[in-house]
């Protein structure tokens, strides 16, 4: 069990080795406007990781987040339940600085899909990170639920 056992149950192995794809998935960020390179690891209940980069567009609205890259990718694979992902950003050419993270949009897409068990680690490196699970990042969220009651 991680360090953070009693609030997550992830083994940190786990955590390093989402971070480790994140990490890499920064190098293939399409960012000709921000220069701001993310990339993102979003682990399946099944035990596959769907890795996603930001895609900017000339037109800037079109601009995908490399969360919902991820997870839409894994969706369009027809998986739609998840444990944890891992995001690393920052801007292009340099070690991250900063923890980024999730903007309100992929939080929105994250509860879509997951319970409030869903682990977020906002990453700088393998060993420089936070953990949080999805209703401390995003409180009182809206979901597919609340349009039954
Ligand atoms: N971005 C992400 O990919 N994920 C986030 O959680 C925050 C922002 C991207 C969008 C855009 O390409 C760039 O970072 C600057 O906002």
């Amino acid at each position: 069990m991680s360090f953070l056992e009693k609030r997550i149950s992830m083994e940190e192995s786990k955590i390093k080795e989402l971070i480790k794809y994140a990490l890499d998935m920064r190098k293939i960020s399409y960012t000709p406007y921000s220069h701001f390179n993310v990339g993102a690891a979003l682990l399946g209940k099944n035990g596959k990781i769907y890795t996603g980069c930001n895609i900017e567009n000339a037109s800037f609205t079109p601009t995908n987040c490399a969360e919902r890259t991820a997870f839409f990718k894994a969706v369009s694979e027809g998986v739609k339940e998840f444990d944890a992902i891992a995001i690393v950003g920052g801007p292009d050419g340099a070690e991250p600085e900063g923890f980024c993270p999730p903007c309100g949009v992929c939080r929105q897409v994250m509860s879509e899909f997951c319970t409030d068990s869903f682990v977020i680690i906002c990453a700088k490196s393998e060993d420089e990170y936070v953990v949080n699970t999805l209703p401390e990042v995003l409180p009182d969220r809206f979901g597919p639920k609340d349009l039954l009651d």
